[in-house]
């Protein structure tokens, strides 16, 4: 753990949202803020690994004149609540440290997240292990693209409309809850389902939801993949970047009205 040397003037710290894969859906925001950090802290699965988030930002901003710091955080998951797992807290400490070194330089560091960081992104484990240090680096996010917007966006279609409620389900879970969700709610959007894909398509069928899931694999990404009829991922090796939307009803106009089709 890093002693307290911070000068007057600590690092500013940016998490930054860079869109799903798309790099024409990074914000101006985002580009801005990416030009001007000189060092950006990546978040990576393997040690040495490529970061998918500095792939995107690079497309907008040139990333061969700045410090990287190249952080790797395990794939594991986390359980809120629960006792966290040894080797993700001993990740974390590590990349909290990295980039304190930084921030006590007075350097401003910014973490380029995929789509938003507000939306299960590691950034605000690396945000928590940083303020238990130095509560008072001064922090900002900037909000970005998610991958659920771009999915349904690709489709034309909604996330949610008038009093439909929308939930998001990470379904790398075995979630009882799951069922009652798709079962209650008017649109669901399963994150990480890569794994669990045949496990889902069946659920799905049981409760003859199929034909209202579409599922998209490295959306904006090179080699994406939309799947209209979800049962032709059965039994596919899906990538990590994998989504499935589900939405019951669909709008129609009838009459100069606008309809729900079921
Ligand atoms: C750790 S979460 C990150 C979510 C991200 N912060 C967001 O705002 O969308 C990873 C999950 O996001 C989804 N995801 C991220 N990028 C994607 C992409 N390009 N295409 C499809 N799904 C994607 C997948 O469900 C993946 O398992």
């Amino acid at each position: 753990m890093s002693s307290d040397n911070s000068s007057s003037q600590p690092g500013h710290l940016y998490l930054v949202g860079v869109g799903p894969g798309d790099p024409e859906l990074m914000t101006y925001k985002a580009v801005r803020i990416l030009t001007k950090a000189r060092v950006w802290a990546v978040p990576t699965a393997k040690e040495n690994g490529l970061s998918s988030a500095q792939q995107i930002a690079g497309q907008m901003v040139p990333d061969n004149d700045r410090t990287i710091l190249s952080l790797c955080f395990p794939m594991k998951k986390v359980f809120l609540g629960q006792e966290t797992d040894d080797q993700l807290l001993q990740a974390w400490r590590k990349s909290a440290d990295e980039v304190i070194k930084h921030l006590d330089r007075g350097e401003d560091v910014a973490f380029p997240t995929l789509g938003d960081a507000t939306l299960y992104s590691t950034a605000f484990y690396l945000l928590a292990m940083i303020q238990e240090q130095r509560p008072q680096v001064p922090v900002t996010v900037v909000p970005g693209i998610t991958a659920m917007a771009a999915c349904a966006a690709s489709q034309a279609s909604p996330l949610a409309l008038g009093d439909d409620v929308l939930a998001v389900v990470p379904a790398a879970f075995e979630d009882d809850r799951l069922r009652g969700i798709l079962t209650n709610l008017d649109a669901v959007v399963l994150m990480k389902v890569h794994r669990r894909i045949d496990a889902l398509i069946d659920l799905l069928e049981e409760l003859r939801l199929t034909d209202c899931a579409v599922l998209t694999e490295r959306s904006g990404m090179p080699g994406e993949r939309v799947y209209t009829d979800i049962r032709e991922a059965r039994g596919r090796k899906l990538h990590y970047f994998s989504t499935m939307v589900i939405r019951k009803k669909k709008v129609q106009v009838s009459n100069g009205t606008i309809e729900i089709a079921a």
